[in-house]
């Protein structure tokens, strides 16, 4: 398997394109050959695609799932994989064919609850690789960082927090411009 990577939760809105798009180009600028693969039939990360000028790798419909698998076995070969809300059979779809899964999650209590049946079904997929939470939209530090708290006090694993920010609401379409955050979240797996 090459190195793919799924970004998932049960939760619609939660920011799994915004880090799919946001994660793949952090990889562009490192000059991997990268990869989004959409497996949302809502299409956001292939409307992101069509709706930018330009972006610094290429997004990829679910129908063309094996031609993205084997470019993700190429050498710095990397494929991200964008997931559907309230899809238990994408997640799953999508998480066994991933050496590492980002679950995201937003900074809220409502969310907080909604995080269990993710990772349940991350855990029951046959996924055996490397996964972590990533905390997004985080309006305020004590609400990430209880989060962040609650998560790990559950064993589970925090890869990072994410804050709140209006260039991320208006990043769709374009070519991301703010990645520090990403880069300490995830800046690890590059
Ligand atoms: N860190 C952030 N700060 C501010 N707004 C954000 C942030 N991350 C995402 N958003 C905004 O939140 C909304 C939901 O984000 P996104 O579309 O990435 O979520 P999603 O999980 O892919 O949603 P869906 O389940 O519908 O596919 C979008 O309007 C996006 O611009
Ligand atoms: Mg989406």
């Amino acid at each position: 398997m090459g190195s793919v990577i799924s970004i998932i939760s049960r939760k619609g809105g939660s920011g799994k394109t915004t880090t799919a798009i946001h994660l793949a180009t952090l990889y562009a600028q490192r000059d991997y050959a990268v990869s989004v693969l959409d497996f949302d039939n809502d299409g956001s990360a292939l409307a992101w695609q069509r709706r930018s000028e330009r972006l610094p790798f290429e997004v990829f419909p679910a129908s063309k799932t094996e031609a993205a698998m084997r470019l993700s076995e190429r050498k710095n070969g990397v494929v991200i994989i964008d997931t559907p809300p309230n899809n238990a059979q994408a997640l799953g779809a999508a998480a066994r064919a991933s050496s590492r899964v980002v679950v995201v999650s937003r900074a809220n209590a409502l969310e907080e609850d909604r995080l269990a049946p993710s990772i349940e079904n991350l855990l029951a997929s046959g996924f055996d690789g490397e996964w972590g939470v990533l905390i997004t939209q985080v309006r305020s530090r004590k609400l990430g960082d209880e989060l962040a708290g609650n998560i790990a006090t559950a064993g589970f694993k925090v890869l990072g927090q994410i804050p709140y920010r209006v260039e991320y609401e208006r990043a769709f379409g374009y070519e991301p411009t703010r990645l520090v955050d990403y880069e300490i979240a995830l800046g690890g797996w590059l």
